[in-house]
């Protein structure tokens, strides 16, 4: 049942808002890498055609990282190299390196993401680097990526609050963040890797940077802020949202990351403010219960578990 059905005109309310956002669907990376098992590339690729039928047009596919970091994507050659991608439809790859960027071409591709973090232990835990040193790493990687023509997106992690460190100083971000950006990134998404943001804080970091239209947010729904810390985002300029279908993931180096922001509950919001997305929310609903049969539970997204028939 849409919101229409259930009797809610849309409301925009007062304040600026998009008219439309675009949503970068994770679901297939950063969901499926927090899997405890390793899904079948079968099922991978027609999760993905699924989301493409659903009318998500940026579909993060996989990661070229070191396979033993994690092993739940060390088929992305593979999956690539099967996957019928569709017109309209980007399909961009995390990518920490340059061993990473050598594979990612051999494997055709034309969007990469590159991820830093904001705090050194997140640093060392996620890419056996230190808060400088991670800088080393991406500058090169960014560099010939750029010169290929390939367009990057810069990743923040631990962007409000981390496990080991606690509250994550806003100048400290902005710092990270800005640098990815002078790197040459077309876009820099800010992680709330844990789900420890609330709205406020939201608005301070993103008020931190000198261009809100580079800016994307990635929530995790932890402390159930996510579409919270979303609204104050949009508020505040943002138009890129990252959510992944049926709420799937976390990070497997970030402890007590449960899942991201789910894009169903997204979408459901940004519908009721009239917002567009472009997604079919009952096709992207039965693409999660599907997906949730495959993974052998059910989809923690509130709005799935509503709708789902
Ligand atoms: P390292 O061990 O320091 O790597 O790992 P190295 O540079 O010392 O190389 C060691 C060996 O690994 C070498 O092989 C390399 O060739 C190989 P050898 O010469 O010994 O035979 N190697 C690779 N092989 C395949 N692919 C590669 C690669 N790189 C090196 N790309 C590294 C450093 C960055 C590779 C490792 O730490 C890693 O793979 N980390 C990835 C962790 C990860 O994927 N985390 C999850 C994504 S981040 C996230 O989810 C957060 C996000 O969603 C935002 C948010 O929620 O906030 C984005
Ligand atoms: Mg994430």
């Amino acid at each position: 049942m849409g919101a229409r059905e259930v009797g809610l005109p849309d409301v925009v309310p007062s304040g600026s808002l998009p008219s439309r956002v675009t949503i970068w669907e994770v679901g297939a990376r950063d969901g499926l890498q927090n899997e405890s098992t390793v899904v079948p590339v079968a099922v991978k690729l027609e999760f993905l055609s699924r989301l493409a039928d659903a009318g998500l047009s940026v579909l993060e596919a996989t990661s070229f990282v070191h396979p033993k970091w994690v092993p739940q994507l060390a088929d992305a050659a593979e999956l690539l190299s099967g996957l019928d991608a569709r017109p309209g439809v980007s399909y961009p790859v995390l990518v920490p390196n340059e061993r990473g960027l050598d594979r990612a071409i051999e494997a055709g591709v034309r969007h990469i993401a590159i991820f830093a973090s904001a705090t050194e232990t997140f640093a060392s835990r996620n890419l056996n680097r230190t808060l400088d040193s991670q800088f080393e790493m991406f500058e090169p990687t960014v560099k010939r990526a750029l010169s290929a023509g390939m367009d990057v997106r810069g990743y923040v992690s631990m962007c409000f609050g981390d496990p080991w460190e606690g509250a994550v100083p806003r100048s400290q971000v902005v710092a990270v963040g800005e640098r990815l950006l002078e790197m040459g990134c077309s876009q820099l998404s800010l992680g709330d890797t844990i789900g420890v943001a609330t709205p406020g804080q939201v608005e301070s970091l993103i008020e931190g940077f000198r261009d809100v239209t580079k800016l994307a947010v990635h929530f995790h729904d932890t402390y159930g802020q996510a579409l919270s810390n979303t609204l104050a985002a949009l508020r505040c300029g943002v138009t890129t949202v990252d959510s992944s279908a049926g709420g799937l993931g976390g990070c497997p180096y970030a402890e007590s990351a449960t899942g991201n922001l789910a894009t169903e509950d997204l979408v459901w919001m940004l519908d009721g403010l009239g917002i567009e997305t472009g997604v079919d929310l009952d096709k992207l609903v039965e693409c999660s219960v599907w997906m949730a049969e495959q993974l052998g539970r059910p989809s923690p997204s509130r709005v799935v578990r509503a709708l789902a028939k």
